[in-house]
């Protein structure tokens, strides 16, 4: 018996995916444990390159299970979406399952993320605007709609007929918008349940049934620790229950706690955000837009296409996550990204007014004004896209990358050198 999780210890868009699609190799079965299709990760294999949404990143070993556990909301539009482009493309479904218990992302959660985010006008929280957020706060409100209930036609028609005259007024009345037709929806949303239905499993059975065999079970997070509703920047967090954190895997995957043996964070070997909030290294200018632009995938999202923020390594954000999961080994991924730079800064701690900072802060007000301290050090100046063993790297990228473990406080185990499956070095 052993799951170990793979989370995101940053912003969102570390690596999870690709650090998923090689850690996938030691496990049988793959489950996707949070979010929604707020997520967007990226992978490069033979089969080409491949954005996704919900599917787990193990899709791409065709004997292994791949599950979508309960703490996952899904649009059963993007999900068939996301199954046709992978068939389309000669990536078998035949092994994907989708937990009953998982909440159904409507379109009226769409709309109310865009309609809630007009109306915080400045204070915006620049979500996704994919309706995650509205579809967990229905799982909480206790309004939502399950998988169990979207496979069978009158459970469906019984919980819309308690949930949308709700969603309705609130549509109208307060935000003067067009309420959407019941009939209208019930049908779309039937043909969606018989279109996933083969698909649906009770899928912490699987998971439990596996682990009493001795299997291996990889738990896939998305997002990323400081976009954790509990551990994150509050408000400008991510809406999941349960969280973006390891401890949020045992809940999203139906599992107990004692059996995650392992918990590997992955970090990005600078630092970037999509959407507001704090972001205490940023960088605004030039060196900001060289970050962005530099490596073979620049930094623009996978779901929205939106620009990324960008700035040096955060050491104080980063160990703050390490000890919140209790990440028992790191990737540093990306590091092929400060090739060229003459000189890397990595922020070591904060200043607050002249005054040491000595936590990671949670006031979003103290978070805002902090200083960074930087340490600097000498780039290398030269390609290590083709380095395969650490001892490959220049001596001041080993010496940067001995440094940020050294912060973490935990052992960076693979560095990843760019986005093919084989530009990883395994320490
Ligand atoms: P992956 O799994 C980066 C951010 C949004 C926004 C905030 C709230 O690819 O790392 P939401 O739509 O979730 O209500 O938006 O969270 N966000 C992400 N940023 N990577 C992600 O996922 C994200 N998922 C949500 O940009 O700031
Ligand atoms: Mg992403």
């Amino acid at each position: 018996m052993s799951a170990f999780v793979v989370i995101g210890g940053q912003w969102g868009d570390e690596g999870k995916g690709r650090t998923v699609d090689l850690l996938a190799q030691e496990a049988t079965i793959v489950v996707r444990y949070s979010a929604g299709n707020n997520a967007g990760h990226t992978i490069i294999n033979h089969l080409g390159r491949f954005a996704l949404h919900l599917v787990p990143a193990g899709i791409f070993y065709p004997e292994k299970l791949c599950l979508i556990g309960n703490g996952v909301v899904i649009d059963p539009e993007v999900l068939l979406e996301e199954i046709e482009q992978l068939e389309s493309r000669g990536v078998s479904t035949k092994n994907l399952f989708v937990s009953d218990r998982c909440h159904v992302l409507m379109p009226y959660h769409r709309l109310l993320d865009e309609l809630e985010e007009q109306a915080r006008g400045d204070a915006a929280l620049e979500t996704t605007r994919r309706g995650v957020g509205p579809a967990f706060v229905d799982k909480v409100a206790r309004l939502g709609i399950r998988m169990a209930d979207l496979i069978e036609p009158d459970a469906l028609r019984e919980r819309l007929k308690l949930v949308l005259p709700q969603k309705n007024t609130l549509l109208e009345r307060l935000y003067e918008a067009k309420p959407f037709d019941f009939d209208e929806l019930y049908r779309a949303y039937v043909e969606f349940g018989c279109q996933l239905k083969p698909y649906v499993r009770d899928t912490a059975a699987i998971v439990i049934e596996a682990l009493d065999r001795g299997e291996k079970v990889l738990l896939e997070g998305a997002q990323g620790s400081l976009l954790d509703l509990d551990a994150g920047t509050y408000p400008y967090v991510t809406s999941s229950t349960p969280s973006s954190l390891a401890a949020g895997a045992a809940i999203g995957t139906g599992i107990g706690p004692t059996q995650i043996e392992r918990v590997v964070g992955v970090y990005k070997a600078y630092m970037t955000r999509v959407g507001a909030g704090p972001m205490p290294t940023e960088l605004l200018g030039e060196t900001g837009d060289i970050l962005r632009g530099e490596g073979p995938e620049p930094e623009f999202g996978a779901t929205t296409g939106r620009p990324r923020r960008c700035g040096w390594f955060d050491a104080v954000a980063s160990r703050y996550s390490v000890r919140v999961n209790g990440v028992t080994s790191a990737v540093l991924s990306r590091l092929d990204v400060l090739d060229n730079f003459p000189s890397i800064q990595i922020c070591t701690g904060y200043e607050l007014d002249g005054q040491p900072v000595k936590s990671f802060p949670s006031a979003t007000a103290v978070l805002e004004r902090v200083t960074p301290i930087y340490e600097e050090h000498t780039g290398w100046r030269q390609s290590t896209s083709a380095a395969r063993r650490f001892s490959d790297l220049p001596k001041e990228a080993q010496t940067y990358v001995e440094r940020i473990e050294d912060l973490l406080g935990c052992r960076i185990e693979y560095v990843s050198v760019g986005p093919e499956r084989e530009q990883m070095i395994i320490r």
